[in-house]
């Protein structure tokens, strides 16, 4: 009866929270689609060509000769640069000289240019771009290899308000990225029927419909194309509505690319390899370059909404009883005085600081909402500054802007005005901010109007933001960036200018390109339904691609109620994404796994140490996407780009290089199918299963329960675990590492470890941290610092040591610092039939290279 009442209550909710989307011909879209039909070609008027600061430029006309385009070619050494302008428009957006930007601090010179009446050939390193001036398209090729063919079809369209590519990519065929989209890994042909092409445009869809080319709260112009011997990758300025359709052809991939501003910039990557244009596009675009708190990588537990400060306490304690970690407890809008940001409740959180001091002597955390809506209500300090210093977005007749949200009537931050970065900041100046354990999420950000179907419930495209004195731009050109901008601006209210200070946590529902301390972010208001659990998993797949990389989804889904096999399961799965949080809607019955049997309870608190034990390897993954530009996780193909069957799996994903991880996706499973890539040499331990050693040989099937969670270690890699359990991330600090030592087919094994004081800003000011390698090789572990020049005291030593497939009969250990040797380090023992040896009671400093050397009974 209970349930019933619920679902019907649900079923409302549902339909409610369905927003009306726009399609593709509801837009600009739907014309641009049928190009060239109704749009003139073009020829690049060879006359008005020159080459300046290695940028090609020149004059496109139409064949009429009605209408003049402005084009820009530049090439780099893994990418080329094309743009095309409106050259109005461009004036307009504050594009001086050129429109690709130039830093001057890196001169790169043209190899060659080359001039003819029919062509005009661009030479840099590798790369080189063959511009065609009649019929007008650029070939863009990497080593004689043809990486792309740009305006190929001659579907180039530049208009007052809209502007669109065909780009095709030979040798291709699979595309991905491009998020976020409720999708599959692998994105679909969207030309052969009805379907709408992929549409990015940030805006709160609710709950949102699987397997769709619809656009959701994020959008990342980053998609990438792939082939066995070819992968490439295309950014463009999508940060107004962009429309994407794609076409799998005969070994190539054809797209077209329809933005709404007559203004279209892409740099085309080289690649060759999928992880080569990874690389290289985050390299361009930027990546994250400050490190996280480590609590962002352990659990999280959210609901709409926990009411009162005392209930915040009693999730910890429940959490604390039932032995369950956990760092943080994260509060919406009810936690302000009547939807007031940075206000609190008088009576529910009526000492906000004191509730943050009792969190803080338990290592956790809170994390409140941040609107970029504003309520209008006199006397409210945050909208009486805005409103009188003209802070707000505007209408097209000069006046702010007034939209339903959460708090009612409310105006929105520009965060485009640049003296508005000074007052947000101010903000975050405020005393409760000093709580180091204060974090903030920010909500509702494409952004959300309410009971605005009319605009898919975000802004009307003509509104206005202030760029620059007297200087107006249309909302709909930047569209995209609304987020970025708040996150920027946000990030900036946290000091990190000095040593000591406490990293920002800052999670966001919405953003496009940016991030500057691995921003959390989540697949959105899903649904408990094992098909939502699924689709996590390419959805974040998607946003790692794009080096967007904490992501996750609501654990046992936002909306609807799990049973408890789904309920176990996401806790299984979700401990595999970066971003570990659970989140439930205001109309379900609580859900923190306190609430169930003791089974789904221990199953849940599995799941949670499992994650826990590896926080080492997730938080020295972190790191290396600061300074190699590898995502956190991988597809499968990012490694195993020749390998056909992994160009679509996305029910697993690699963590780094060297986890597989494989979970259980599906209700009553008791065997699965598992790919295991990198065929006969390479070797997989089942940690789920004694570290049974499985061959990378392709599918295999493997029994399992409830209690299975499929995931194995790469032969020839070194993961370094925490394994006590622990409550939270900071009680693991000081625990002993255990290296999993796992040896390939030829005895060798190699890993890295960084550590560091997981909350300041020392590591960067004052090179605290020490980033470590690994080596195996000839039965012996050499451990040494990557980074010479760095140091850390606080490392935790390494205090056991597992060796997989061991050499056998080892009886001594013997360790050797400098020139110190001491033998019989180590307690020995041998397991599971011989294939598990264990070297215990060590204590090993990280902070002095040392060389372990296992040694036979002869
Ligand atoms: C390109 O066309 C514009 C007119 O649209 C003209 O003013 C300009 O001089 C041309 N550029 C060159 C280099 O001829
Ligand atoms: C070329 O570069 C110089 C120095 O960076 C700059 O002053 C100049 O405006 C640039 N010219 C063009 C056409 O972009
Ligand atoms: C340039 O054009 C002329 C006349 O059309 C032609 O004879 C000549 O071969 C062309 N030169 C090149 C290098 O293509
Ligand atoms: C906030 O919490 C109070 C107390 O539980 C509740 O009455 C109110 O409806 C909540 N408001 C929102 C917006 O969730
Ligand atoms: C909190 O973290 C510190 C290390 O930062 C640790 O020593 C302490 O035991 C932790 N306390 C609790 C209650 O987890
Ligand atoms: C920014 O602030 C300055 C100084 O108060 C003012 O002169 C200027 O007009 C402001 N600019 C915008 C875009 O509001
Ligand atoms: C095994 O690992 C060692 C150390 O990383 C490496 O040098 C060797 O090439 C690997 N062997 C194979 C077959 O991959
Ligand atoms: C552990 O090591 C210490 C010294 O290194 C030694 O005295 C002790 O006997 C060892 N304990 C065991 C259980 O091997």
């Amino acid at each position: 009866m209970f349930k019933v009442i619920f679902r019907c209550v649900l079923f409302l909710t549902l339909l409610n929270n369905i927003t009306s989307q726009k399609t593709c011909a509801e837009t600009f879209c739907g014309k641009l689609r049928k190009s060239p039909e109704g749009f003139p070609s073009y020829s690049l008027d060879l006359s008005t060509a020159l080459v300046k600061n290695d940028t090609l430029m020149g004059n496109l006309s139409s064949e009429d000769g009605t209408r003049i385009l402005y084009l820009e070619v530049a090439c780099s050494v893994s990418y080329t640069q094309v743009a095309i302008a409106d050259k109005q428009l461009a004036q307009q957006i504050g594009v001086v000289n050129s429109i690709i930007p130039h830093s001057s601090s890196v001169p790169l010179a043209l190899k060659k240019t080359t001039y003819d009446n029919e062509t005009i050939i661009l030479t840099l390193g590798n790369t080189k771009a063959v511009v065609y001036a009649s019929p007008f398209k650029i070939e863009v090729h990497y080593k004689d290899t043809l990486v792309a063919t740009i305006n190929g079809k001659g579907r180039l369209v530049i208009q007052n308000s809209a502007a669109a590519l065909d780009v095709t990519f030979p040798g291709a065929q699979h595309a991905y990225g491009i998020p976020l989209h409720a999708e599959n890994f692998a994105l679909r042909t969207t030309t052969n029927g009805d379907m709408d092409p992929y549409r990015l445009y940030n805006h709160n869809s609710g709950q949102y419909k699987l397997k769709s080319t619809e656009a959701l709260q994020s959008s990342v112009p980053l998609l990438y194309t792939h082939g066995k011997t070819q992968s490439s990758g295309i950014f463009w300025t999508g940060f107004s509505q962009s429309w994407v359709d794609i076409t799998h052809g005969n070994n190539q991939i054809d797209t077209y690319i329809m933005n709404e501003m007559a203004f279209i910039t892409t740099a085309i990557f080289n690649g060759p390899t999928i992880a080569n244009a990874v690389e290289q596009s985050s390299k361009a675009r930027g990546v994250p370059f400050i490190m996280p708190k480590y609590s962002t990588l352990g659990y999280h537990q959210s609901r709409n909404s926990y009411a009162t400060q005392n209930e915040v306490l009693n999730v910890i304690n429940q959490f604390n009883a039932a032995n369950l970690p956990l760092e943080s407890v994260w509060l919406d809008i009810n936690h302000t005085d009547n939807g007031k940001y940075f206000t609190w409740d008088p009576v529910r959180f009526s000492n906000p600081m004191g509730l943050l001091n009792q969190l803080a002597a338990d290592n956790r955390s809170l994390v409140i909402t941040i609107g970029p809506h504003i309520k209008r209500e006199k006397g409210y300090f945050v909208h009486e500054e805005a409103s009188s210093k003209r802070y707000y977005i505007r209408n097209i007749d000069g006046t702010d802007y007034i939209g339903k949200s959460l708090p009612g009537d409310c105006s929105y931050i520009d965060f485009f005005n640049p003296n508005v970065t000074e007052f947000y900041v101010s903000l975050f100046s405020l005393g409760i901010f000093k709580a180091n354990n204060l974090l903030v999420f920010l909500d509702l950000n494409e952004p959300t109007v309410f009971d605005n179907e009319l605009h898919e419930n975000t802004l009307p495209s003509n509104l206005l933001y202030m760029y620059g004195e007297g200087n107006f731009l249309p909302h709909s050109y930047l569209h995209n960036r609304y987020s970025d901008n708040q996150i920027v601006a946000t990030f900036l209210g946290f000091d990190i200018n000095s040593q000591g200070q406490v990293r920002p946590f800052i999670a966001t529902h919405s953003h496009s390109v940016m991030d500057i301390n691995f921003s959390p972010i989540i697949t959105g208001d899903n649904y408990a339904s094992w098909e939502h659990l699924q689709f996590s998993f390419p959805m974040c797949l998607s946003e790692a691609l794009v080096n967007m990389n904490m992501c996750g989804a609501n654990v046992g889904g936002f909306a609807g109620i799990p049973d408890e096999e789904l309920y176990q399961r996401w806790y299984q799965a979700g401990a595999w994404l970066p971003f570990y949080r659970a989140h439930f809607a205001s109309d379900v019955p609580p859900r923190e796994p306190y609430v169930y049997s003791d089974k789904v309870k221990n199953r849940v608190r599995n799941a949670l140490y499992q994650r826990y034990a590896h926080l080492p390897v997730w938080y020295t993954l972190v790191w290396e996407v600061t300074k190699t530009f590898r995502p956190i996780i991988r597809p499968l193909l990012y490694h195993y780009p020749k390998e056909e069957a992994t160009f679509t799996i996305d029910n697993e994903l690699l963590l780094g290089a060297d986890i597989l991880a494989a979970p259980i996706l599906k209700r009553g499973a008791l065997m699965v199918s598992v790919y295991l890539p990198g065929g006969e040499s390479e070797i997989w331990y089942n940690i789920d299963d004694n570290y049974k050693a499985l061959r990378g040989i392709g599918y295999q099937l493997l029994y399992v329960n409830l209690d299975s969670v499929p995931v194995f270690y790469r032969g020839g890699s070194i993961v370094a675990r925490k394994n006590m359990p622990r409550l939270t991330s900071a009680a693991t600090v000081s625990d002993p590492y255990t290296l999993y030592i796992c040896l390939n087919t030829t005895n060798g094994a190699s890993g890295t470890l960084y550590v560091d004081d997981y909350e300041t800003m020392n590591y960067f000011w004052k090179t605290e941290y020490l980033y470590m390698g690994f080596s195996f090789t000839d039965n012996s572990l050499y451990a040494y610092k990557i980074h010479e020049n760095a140091d850390y005291e606080g490392a935790a030593p390494v205090g056991e040591i597992l060796v997989l497939n061991p050499p056998r009969n080892v009886v001594n250990a013997r360790l050797e610092i400098g020139h110190k040797i001491r033998d019989n380090f180590a307690t020995i023992s041998y397991s599971n039939e011989g294939h598990v040896l264990k070297l215990s009671n060590l204590s090993l400093n990280l902070r002095e290279p040392f060389r372990l050397t296992l040694l036979p009974s002869v």
